[in-house]
């Protein structure tokens, strides 16, 4: 008898990886995530530079399916942290990559749109990458890892991810706290994103991985919008003081890693396959303040 699949979520304390681990319980799967050290979890400790930790626990485990959702999304720290960056996004990676061959698993990995130098936005999956910042370079290097194995895997490249979060640190939580404490906001309006709620994101990785398919796509909200203008939207679907929102120059903020201008992603490729409506900034704002209640 065959038995059922098991979803393993690496970094299912995070931001995304709590999404892919929710999703992957509402659809009925059997689930088992890891932290790194989030205290109060309940959920598995797994470093995944530790790599005898790694070989083993998935050994043990044989999961069907590994999501690596591990990582900082902190580009300005992995920027003045390149050691630490690469040993999480490369040599963590590769363990678990090894790990994932050894049981036959197929891997799916969290990639990003900052493997691109935002000069020629919006990105289809064919486009050439070209990193303006560490924390692209390492995620181009984690793809090339993936790519050039034996795995079958899903690479899903996406930006901007924002959602409910047990720690309240991505940007979309930050600008709420910051609005409510009556202070200004500065964002830029010469940046462009296509930023996504977690859940959508997971629900359509989920389309995927339930579907059999494989290589890269991109997976990203379905509108292009300025930091600026999603700094605007966040305060109305909130009902919190739009005027706070102030827009500022990308080259007037002092910030050391390099981000693209346009880390736009189109979703053409990913739209001809999945069942879930990849949707406008609005929508995705609205539906993360349905999901608190
Ligand atoms: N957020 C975005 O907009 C975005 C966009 C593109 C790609 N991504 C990628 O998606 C992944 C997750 O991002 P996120 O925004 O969800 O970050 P996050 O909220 O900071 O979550 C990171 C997760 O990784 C775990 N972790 C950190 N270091 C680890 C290690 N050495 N071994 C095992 N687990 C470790 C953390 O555990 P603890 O909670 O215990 O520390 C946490 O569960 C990252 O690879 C990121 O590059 C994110």
């Amino acid at each position: 008898m065959k038995k059922p699949n098991l979803n393993m979520i690496i970094g299912a304390s995070g931001l995304v990886g709590s999404a892919m681990d929710w999703c992957s319980k509402e659809r009925g799967h059997k689930t088992m995530g890891t932290r790194l050290q989030e205290r109060a979890s309940e959920i598995e400790p797994l470093d995944v530079t530790e790599r005898t930790r790694v070989m083993k626990r998935i050994r043990d485990l044989e999961p069907d399916n590994i999501f690596f959702c591990a990582g900082s999304n902190d580009i300005e720290w992995m920027e003045s942290h390149p050691d630490e960056s690469y040993a999480v996004n490369v040599l963590g990676l590769k363990n678990v990559i090894d790990a994932a061959a050894r049981v036959n698993a197929r891997l799916v990995f969290i990639s990003s749109a900052y493997i691109f130098d935002g000069s020629a936005g919006p990105y289809a999956e064919s486009d050439t990458p070209n990193p303006g910042c560490v924390f692209g370079w390492h995620k181009l290097l984690g793809e090339h890892l993936i790519a050039t194995s034996d795995l079958e895997h899903l690479i899903i490249r996406t930006s901007n991810v924002f959602g409910w979060d047990r720690l309240n640190k991505n940007p979309v939580l930050e600008v709420i706290q910051l609005l409510k404490n009556e202070r200004t906001v500065s964002l830029p309006e010469d940046i462009v994103e296509t930023p996504i709620y977690s859940r959508a994101l997971a629900d359509a990785v989920f389309d995927l991985v339930e579907s059999g398919e494989k290589g890269v796509y991109n997976i990203a909200g379905n509108e292009a919008v300025s930091l600026y203008r999603f700094g605007k939207n966040i305060a109305t679907v909130f009902g919190l003081e739009t005027s706070h929102i102030k827009p500022v120059k990308a080259r007037n903020m002092k910030t050391k890693a390099r981000r693209p201008r346009n880390a736009c992603l189109t979703n053409k490729k990913a739209r001809k396959v999945i069942a879930t409506t990849l949707s406008s900034t609005q929508v995705g704002l609205k539906q993360m303040l349905k999901d608190e209640l």
